[in-house]
């Protein structure tokens, strides 16, 4: 099987971690690793290639980061610019085999529990090579409007309904057979590809066209690059496979999962993840020398530290983010605001 992994979004809800020249994916979060890694590490022991489908600007990256863990062999897909993850996932299966079966993962999100991950990649192969489109369902916890949701009957989908309002999404948690899409999944390249081809075909032919016109790029790397065309590029239309393919398709199929899965979109879905292994103050050190922060009766506190030395006195429920040049502290739960950020410092670049 082979991972498509999607590697082009430009998340900056990590902010001042995550950055444009350094997506959420490659940020350096957990044991000196990035999510990126952590991913290509998760799915050595289900695939056996790795297919990386990045922008052209991160592909030094991706490819430094990649030679540090790598042990499958791993392929990249070069966009000039992203058109979303239907045209990255068309373009890649056009350049695998039809019957080649596909397991297209995010690059930025957490999975605790392999042993679960594992077993389910295991049944959602098993549908894709009845030429299923194949998704990942995590039960919902609250109502988030960020995420498609998939109406379930055991295996069977009956809807998928793309970032719904919050009243369906609370409606939709209220009901009980509402999964939310993990934005992994799984399916044979030829099948996905048709369709593609049945129900987004603009989306379809323009990318049958850049990769008609892709070139391979020799970096005397272990790796294959081809890198696509502006012009190609910008001629596919914009869209994500959630509404270009999974709203509309009836072959689609979910594999519920409960292996302990976040998208990590913000700073407070981080505290959430990593504080039940610390006692007052969750403290994710980015260096290996950064130095241990200290905190007088401080506590449920994030603190994200670099090299400097942190102190925190009488505070609580606070999130700080120290990074060469910029500090970020929010109260815990507001850690949404940061895009109100990331806006500002936009306005005035
Ligand atoms: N190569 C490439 N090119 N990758 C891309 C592009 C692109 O143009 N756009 C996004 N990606 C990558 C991102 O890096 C990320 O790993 C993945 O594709 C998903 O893209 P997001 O932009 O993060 O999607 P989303 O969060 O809005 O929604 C998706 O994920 C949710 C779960 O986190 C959907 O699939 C939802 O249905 C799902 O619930
Ligand atoms: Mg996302």
């Amino acid at each position: 099987m082979i991972n498509v992994i999607l590697c082009g979004g430009s998340g900056t809800r990590l902010w001042p971690l995550s950055r444009t020249m350094l997506p959420k994916q490659f940020v350096r979060l957990f044991d000196g690793h990035s999510l990126f890694q952590d991913t290509l590490i998760r799915n050595q022991s289900v695939c056996n290639h790795s297919f990386i489908v990045s922008n052209t600007e991160q592909f030094f990256l991706a490819a430094d980061q990649l030679s540090q863990v790598a042990s499958l062999k791993a392929d990249f897909l070069l966009e000039p610019i992203g058109r979303n993850t239907a045209p990255a996932i068309a373009l890649a299966c056009l350049a695998l085999e039809q019957d080649d079966v596909v397991l297209v993962t995010t690059s930025d999100h957490l999975v605790k529990d392999q042993k679960a991950y594992e077993e389910a990649v295991i049944k959602a192969k098993a549908l894709a090579e009845e030429n299923n489109l194949v998704t990942f369902g995590i039960r919902p916890t609250y109502p988030e409007t960020g995420f498609g949701y998939i109406e379930a009957s055991d295996q069977d989908v009956l809807s998928f309904k793309e970032k719904p309002d919050v009243d369906s999404a609370k409606l939709y948690l209220e009901k009980g057979n509402y999964f939310w899409n993990s934005g992994m999944f799984c399916f044979k390249a030829g099948v996905f590809l048709k369709e593609l081809e049945r129900l987004s075909p603009e989306v379809y032919q323009a990318s049958v066209e850049a990769i008609n016109l892709a070139c391979e790029e020799d970096y005397s790397l272990d790796s294959r690059v081809f890198k696509v065309g502006l012009d190609a590029m910008q001629n596919i239309p914009e869209d994500s496979i959630d509404y270009a393919v999974m709203e509309k398709s009836d072959i689609v199929k979910v594999v519920p999962c409960d292996m302990g899965w976040s998208d990590l979109g913000s700073f407070d879905a981080l505290y959430d993840e990593v504080k039940a292994s610390f006692d007052d103050n969750a403290v994710l050190p980015r260096l290996n020398n950064s130095p241990e922060p200290i905190c007088v009766d401080a506590k449920n506190n994030l603190l994200v530290t670099r090299d400097r030395q942190i102190a925190l006195i009488d505070v609580e429920e606070l999130l700080v983010v120290d990074t060469s040049d910029a500090i970020l502290i929010s109260k815990r739960g507001s850690s949404q605001k940061v895009k109100q950020v990331v806006a500002e410092i936009k306005k005035s670049a």
